[in-house]
């Protein structure tokens, strides 16, 4: 038997971090033909910038509700769209939008005559912040998130904070909570600074957050790199995460900030890592400080502490026992295999009870 091995090779993603979104287009090169795969809501909210696409003749499909189409139709629809168009392998398409968008617009490039280069513009703070980084692309199939889709990597990320003006304080904080868990699971530094930051941050300071921003995108890339495939230290970007999807299928009807399910999902990891001896008053006491900074309003998530318990328990990856990410120290996460069911149901009841909107 012959075994044959391809080698491929690394792929160098180049990331620009920009200010203003006049810089924009003079980053995106012209030679290629472009189509752009546009969130509505960046044609009505920075219309200068989407005038400037358009007069450099880009063909342009827009998506209305990202989320609702991000699925295999429109992906058919924007393929039969550059097919009339002509595009050919050595075109491009640039994803412009939210995380919804960018996750369809990466999994067409990924696909389009066999994957052809891909841009992306992400434009909420979770796009720029997690969704960018990473190569996952795809679309929701049979209500199944991201069941349909890729490892796919762009060619150029282009961050603009000046998109981040038109997020709503919530929408904003939605983001935020990736760039909190970052610090949570890497150092005590990244999370002091984001303490000390926290009122020119939820300014919207543009060198305060583009400092933070390119941080974030290097802690979750450096963590990539080494585990591409997610078989190891990837898993420890899913801190917060097991609790976060028991508490998003209890709000299943009405839909909730993903953000804001990861935040109360870190609380509760940091919590069961203190109750299990793990994490040290004072580390404890630092983190719930930084977190206490911004106004999370919660106050439309459904918490039932058996049917989040029941969804934990029911997640395909927990087979044997329930996988949770905890600290040892901030920066120091490690995977927790939670083998009593009965201590943790108690341990989710009690958060719950405890727990003030
Ligand atoms: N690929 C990955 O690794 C990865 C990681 C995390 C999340 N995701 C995906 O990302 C999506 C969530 O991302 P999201 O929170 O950006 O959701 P989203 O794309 O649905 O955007 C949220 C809302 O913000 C709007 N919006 C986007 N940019 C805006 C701006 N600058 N100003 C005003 N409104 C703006 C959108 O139109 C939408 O209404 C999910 O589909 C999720 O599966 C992917």
């Amino acid at each position: 038997m012959k075994n044959l091995v391809f080698k491929s090779e690394e792929h160098v993603v180049n990331i620009s971090f920009l200010g203003k979104t006049s810089e924009l287009s003079a980053l995106i090169p012209n030679n290629k033909k472009y189509c752009v795969v546009l969130d509505k809501k960046i044609s009505n909210f920075h219309k200068s910038f989407v005038d400037e696409l358009q007069s450099r003749n880009f063909s342009i499909f827009t998506i209305d509700s990202p989320e609702k189409q991000k699925n295999i139709n429109t992906c058919l629809d924007v393929i039969n769209f550059m097919q009339k168009d002509g595009f050919n392998r050595n075109d491009a398409v640039i994803g412009i939008g939210g995380g919804a968008v960018t996750d369809l617009a990466g999994f067409i490039a990924s696909s389009y005559m066999r994957g052809i280069t891909y841009i992306q513009i992400p434009t909420s703070l979770l796009a720029q912040v997690d969704a960018s980084v990473g190569g996952k692309t795809g679309v929701n199939h049979g209500n199944i998130k991201n069941f349909i889709g890729s490892f796919y990597n762009p060619s150029e990320i282009l961050i603009c904070t000046e998109f981040l003006n038109s997020l709503n304080e919530q929408e904003f904080l939605n983001g935020f909570s990736e760039v909190l868990k970052h610090g949570l699971i890497t150092s005590q530094t990244t999370l002091s600074k984001i303490k000390s930051l926290a009122h020119k941050i939820l300014d919207r300071d543009t060198d305060v957050l583009l400092e933070l921003i390119e941080e974030s995108i290097d802690i979750k890339s450096q963590i990539v790199k080494e585990d591409f495939r997610e078989k190891g230290k990837r898993k420890f970007l899913n801190f917060g995460h097991t609790f976060a999807h028991g508490i998003e299928s209890v709000n299943h009807d009405v839909p909730i900030l993903h953000g804001h399910a990861v935040l109360i999902g870190m609380l509760m990891a940091l919590d069961y890592s203190k109750e299990l001896g793990f994490l040290g008053d004072d580390s404890y006491r630092n983190a719930k400080e930084s977190i206490g900074e911004f106004d999370y309003d919660f106050t439309d998530i459904e918490l039932n502490a058996e049917e989040i318990f029941e969804a934990m328990k029911s997640d395909k990856k927990n087979t044997k026992a329930i996988n949770l990410i905890l600290l040892k120290e901030i920066g120091q996460p490690f995977v927790f295999e939670e083998t009593s069911n009965s201590n943790l149901k108690d341990f989710i009841t009690k958060f719950i009870n405890d727990f003030k909107k």
